[in-house]
């Protein structure tokens, strides 16, 4: 007994806060005491949830629906998403393979029961979202970290991942676009890893929560390329419901009955409100108000990769998707942390150290998230370049 829960309590102590918590609370508290912070911290749009999106919720409310939907979400926003896998990316799918999750953090945690077990080894790049590898930790398994830098294009190559697997490897988990990078994996190598992992007998689970949120002509779903990958996304980001808790996995067919199952004891269903709500997000007068949310992103990501480049930052030049920037620090600082801490105390721009998302050169990094207004992006380039070159 005594094993057993020294053992558990081995399990949680690896799983970590995240440095960007503390990071936002302290920006709150100095915005307590009067300051103007920009923040750049916060991995979450700065818009609203879309009007359509909104008067949903209120009828549906109205309607009186709140009570608990089936657990793998009604039927109407499940074909909606099939129909999204339809259009977006000419792939078929079977509306059963489609869940409806709370979140994408409910997916992952749903997936991770589904394809981990104690022991395990899962692949997966790193820096990376952390919470991922915290979800393999809680399983009793063994995050496999394969370092990724700007040569890679912070993606793995089968190469890299080969070069990690061992005996006890058993899955791939990737994200493209990649949180905290922005950068993607292209078709090619997509497919290289796919093939690879499935000769290998491996899970593959791929993240595509900031699908739509891209600004190149292709960003492939895995499921055009292996209908046997589990995919994870969100009405979280493109969609702009974080506080909605919304979000969606697909399932390959012969994992649909314990999916189901599993759904049912983690969470029953996920919000009533959010899925009648998210029904909306299909329409095309919203889908016109995330493209042109999508055309600002992609003017903040043009204005801010260049002036962090010109202030000396090491960036990547295929900033693909996602909101965020992840510059290299090295003719600063050669500590992230300090780094961060020193920006935020003495110039008020709030941004992530590089440490919060993995172990391979976090130090040498940090994160902006281009989630604020131009105005604040400007003015944050302007304390920057008076906190490095004044
Ligand atoms: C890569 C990645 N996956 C999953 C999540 C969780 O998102 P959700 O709000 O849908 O739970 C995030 C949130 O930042 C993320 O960046």
């Amino acid at each position: 007994m005594a094993n057993r829960q020294q053992q558990s309590a081995k399990q949680l102590q690896k799983v970590n806060p995240f440095r960007v918590m503390t990071v936002m609370h302290r920006a709150a508290e100095l915005e307590e005491a009067g300051r103007k912070i920009v923040h750049m911290e916060v991995g979450e749009p700065d818009f609203t949830t879309a009007q359509p999106i909104i008067d949903a919720a209120k009828l549906a409310l109205d309607k009186g629906l709140t009570q608990y939907t089936a657990a793998p979400g009604i039927t109407e926003l499940r074909e909606c998403i099939c129909e999204h896998y339809q259009q977006q990316h000419g792939v078929t799918l079977n509306r059963d393979q489609v869940l409806v999750t709370p979140g994408a953090s409910g997916g992952l945690t749903l997936l991770a029961n589904l394809l981990v077990e104690h022991g395990d080894g899962i692949l997966l790049s790193d820096p990376a979202y952390p919470c991922v590898r915290n979800f393999i930790h809680l399983m009793g398994a063994v995050p496999q970290l394969v370092p990724v830098g700007l040569a890679e294009n912070f993606q793995p190559t089968m190469e890299l991942l080969a070069k990690h697997a061992t005996d006890f490897t058993s899955g791939v988990w990737l994200a493209s676009p990649s949180n905290p990078t922005g950068t993607i994996l292209d078709r090619t190598r997509l497919g290289e890893i796919a093939n690879w992992s499935k000769q290998a007998g491996y899970s593959l689970l791929v993240d595509e929560i900031y699908h739509g949120l891209h600004y190149v002509q292709e960003l492939p779903s895995i499921l055009e390329l292996d209908s046997s990958a589990h995919v994870v996304n969100s009405f979280s980001k493109y969609f702009g419901m974080t506080g909605w808790r919304l979000g969606w996995i697909v399932v390959p067919e012969s994992a649909i009955e314990m999916a189901n199952i599993l759904a049912q004891n983690l969470y029953i269903s996920a919000s009533s409100i959010a899925q009648y709500a998210a029904l909306a997000a299909f329409e095309p007068e919203t889908q016109a108000i995330f493209e042109s949310r999508r055309e600002a992103f992609k003017q903040r990501r043009d204005f801010l990769a260049t002036a962090l480049s010109q202030l000396g930052f090491g960036v990547s030049e295929s900033i693909e998707g996602a909101f965020y920037v992840y510059a290299n620090i090295g003719k600063f600082s050669d500590d992230a942390e300090a780094f961060c801490h020193d920006i935020l105390e003495q110039h008020g721009v709030a941004i992530t150290p590089g440490t919060d998302f993995g172990e391979h050169d976090g130090k040498a990094h940090v994160r902006f998230a281009f989630t604020t207004s131009m105005d604040d992006l400007k003015l944050g380039i302007e304390r920057l370049t008076a906190a490095l070159q004044g």
